[in-house]
């Protein structure tokens, strides 16, 4: 993909979401379609949107028994994705069989391997939600440590913060894949993401791909934002 930007279509509304679509493409690399558009619309409604030619970000962070994450992931051959998340708190055998079940789907339908990457530690839970779940070392110490859990799990990377992406790639060497969410071009609004870099900023730390939301779907040009915004990354 030449293109790093994943628009984040936040949405249940499936004609809202073709829009979008079609204003941005051709000035993002790809669109991120998560759990409140697949609850809503299912595969189905991902495939009005995504195309062989244009294949999504399918973020539906699945956290199950290894086997029935597997059989999710199975259910998903038909769709056209490129990346996946589930959860790394899940376990190395989960991850595992993640793995092999989007191999296992690209060896039948004969479509390009999706990219499944990891969940770490969720960006709204802070030191204290993890002390009351019993974990106690440091959030930053903790996504390291579960990113190279997945990594040991054949796992092509993981979702993280601007801020935890040098610690990562040090960890775990410049090929796993960092899809970074909380990014803001400069002087625009924050709304609730606390701690945000500029896409530039993201990208120089080593971000391999960044979704941005609201930036560019709060647009009154969706299409001019994201031009912009990738024209920042020169
Ligand atoms: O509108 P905004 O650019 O904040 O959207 C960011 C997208 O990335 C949303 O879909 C949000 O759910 C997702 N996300 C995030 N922070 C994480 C993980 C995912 O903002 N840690």
């Amino acid at each position: 993909m030449q293109n790093p930007i994943i628009c984040a279509v936040d949405t249940t509304d499936i004609a809202a979401a073709k829009t979008l679509a079609a204003q941005v493409r051709g000035h993002v690399g790809s669109l991120k379609l998560g759990l409140e558009f697949f609850t809503a619309h299912g595969a189905a409604g991902v495939s009005q949107i995504a195309s062989p030619e244009f294949p999504v970000f399918l973020d539906l962070k699945f956290h199950d028994i290894p086997h029935t994450v597997a059989k999710a992931i199975k259910a998903t051959a038909a769709i056209d994705t490129f990346l996946m998340t589930i959860h790394t708190a899940g376990g190395k055998a989960m991850m595992q069989a993640a793995a092999e079940a989007v191999s296992e789907n690209a060896a039948k339908t004969g479509k390009a391997r999706p990219m499944v990457v990891g969940v770490t530690i969720l960006t709204s839970l802070d030191q204290n939600d993890l002390s009351s779940i019993g974990v106690s070392l440091q959030v930053s110490d903790q996504v390291v440590r579960l990113a190279e859990l997945a990594q040991a799990s054949r796992l092509d990377g993981v979702v993280c913060s601007p801020h935890e992406i040098e610690a990562i790639k040090r960890a775990c060497g410049k090929d796993f894949k960092l899809i970074v969410p909380g990014i803001r071009p400069a002087g625009s609004e924050a709304a609730d993401q606390k701690r945000v870099l500029t896409p530039k900023e993201a990208m120089d730390r080593g971000a391999d791909y960044l979704v941005i939301g609201r930036p560019i779907t709060g647009s009154t040009s969706p299409a001019q934002a994201a031009k912009e915004i990738f024209a920042s990354l020169k």
